[in-house]
């Protein structure tokens, strides 16, 4: 097949809510409108409580929703950690950050700020981050290790960086996989471990990795075995 041929298939695959693994990850992103319909299916399985209440999520937090796509983990988010912590949604489309902006507007949230991130950085304002949360999202990511090398530039020194996405195994005939191993190595490879693994999905792992220090949780897990 030619290449022209090969993209017309990816981008059709992308308007319904798919995306490609490898070399044309990037290039696998449909258009805004379709895309968040399909994201505020009321159909997907979010678990989004349960996923804030798992991260201990608190007043004062800074959080960026990364790939935040319509918003469906940042409105949440952002109201878990008000008044005074500020969720970042960042994402490469800016008509999704529209999106998300007045979907805050709306429900009178107004500790939100949108950021037009780049392919292999998200480019955050600020270098105090708590949390850096990639609900599937990361499997869309062409230039992985580069891009979590990235983030972490924006992180506190125990700030963690979230990842919430599929095994190959778990989704056998679909593009959109990641396996956690890989995740796993990159985050080593920068000096982040897994912390915490939470089982909240049937379908996906959801890791919070983190550096060694501070108030680090892998730190008091230390502390605690007495070591
Ligand atoms: C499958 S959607 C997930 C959206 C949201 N996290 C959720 O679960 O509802 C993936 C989102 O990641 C965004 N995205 C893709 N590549 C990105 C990148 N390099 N940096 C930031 N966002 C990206 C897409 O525009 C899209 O909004």
């Amino acid at each position: 097949m030619t290449l022209l041929g090969r993209l017309g298939i990816l981008c059709v695959l992308a308007a319904v809510g798919g995306a490609a693994t490898g070399a044309f990850a990037q290039l696998a992103q449909g258009p805004a409108d379709k895309y968040i319909a399909a994201m505020d299916n009321p159909h997907r399985v979010l678990k989004v409580d349960e996923v804030i209440a798992k991260l201990e999520l608190k007043p004062g937090d800074i959080v960026a929703d990364i790939g935040s796509g319509s918003g469906s983990f940042s409105i949440p988010m952002a109201k878990a950690i008000a008044p005074n912590g500020v969720l970042y949604a960042v994402d490469i489309d800016q008509k999704m950050l529209d999106h998300v902006a007045q979907r805050a507007k709306d429900a009178g949230i107004t500790n939100l700020r949108t950021v037009l991130g780049e392919y292999d950085d998200p480019k955050l304002p600020v270098k105090n981050v708590d949390v850096a949360f990639f609900h599937r999202v990361l499997h869309m990511i062409e230039h992985r290790q580069a891009y979590l090398d990235a983030t972490a530039k924006y992180l506190k020194p125990d700030g963690r960086v979230v990842v919430i996405d599929k095994n190959h195994e778990q989704s056998p005939n679909s593009w959109m996989w990641l396996n956690q191993s890989d995740v796993d190595t990159w985050m080593a490879a920068i000096g982040f471990y897994p912390a915490q693994q939470f089982a909240v999905f049937d379908d996906r792992y959801f890791v919070a990795y983190q550096r060694p220090y501070g108030n680090s949780v892998l730190l008091k897990k230390h502390a605690a075995k007495g070591n």
